[in-house]
């Protein structure tokens, strides 16, 4: 998928940009800029709602309290993630179920999920790690058999896409960073929706 570079709001100029929110006195969330970025995101990725947040991290801290997650619940999360993917869960009582990763893409390894599910998993975390994606046809199939809530964690997958849809539009909750390690950076930063 294209990136949609030619969109009125990029304004190929970051320093301009920055100057224009000092200069608009509001440069806490919320604002002018924040409504743009929101507003691009659910086009990009065609979720209904996008709301920025400090983080990934925070992102994925609040899909563990909106999912209701309770002590005892089990949360299956890929054996290779950072740290923030399983302990979002686990600050809620969760128990995290780490599933393999495959070696050629370093993802959740789609065929050794299901022997993990159990009576208390209450949801599966997906991470498309570097932007190469998971194999989400499986893993839906998976979701939907079971009634399990899907995370997908993209903070590495901005802009990358599985079968010609864009990475971020497969979970029933998405988080993203942009964190300065990551495809699209402002310091620290992370997207829900
Ligand atoms: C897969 C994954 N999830 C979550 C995070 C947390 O992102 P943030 O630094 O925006 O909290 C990272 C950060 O590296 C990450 O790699």
């Amino acid at each position: 998928m294209k990136i949609p570079f030619n969109k009125p709001y990029w304004s190929n100029d970051e320093l301009g940009s920055i100057k224009e929110a000092l200069n608009s006195h509001h440069i806490s969330g919320g604002g002018d800029f924040s409504r743009k970025s929101e507003a691009l995101l659910c086009e990009y990725t065609g979720a209904k709602k996008t709301l920025l947040t400090t983080s990934c991290t925070h992102a994925l801290e609040m899909s563990a309290v909106l999912l209701n997650i309770e002590p005892g619940d089990e949360v299956i999360i890929p054996s290779f993630t950072f740290v923030s993917s399983a302990l979002a869960f686990v600050m809620q009582g969760a128990v995290p179920v780490f599933c393999d990763i495959r070696a050629d893409t370093l993802n959740i390894d789609e065929t050794k999920i299901e022997e993990l599910i159990s009576k208390r998993t209450k949801a599966i975390v997906v991470v498309h790690y570097a932007g190469v994606s998971c194999e989400m046809d499986a893993i839906l199939v998976l979701s939907n058999k079971y009634g399990l809530s899907l995370i997908e964690d993209n903070a590495h997958g901005l802009f990358g896409s599985y079968k010609g849809k864009s990475l971020g539009s497969f979970g029933h909750l998405v988080t993203q960073s942009f964190h300065e390690t990551k495809n699209i950076i402002c310091g620290e930063g992370g997207r829900y929706c």
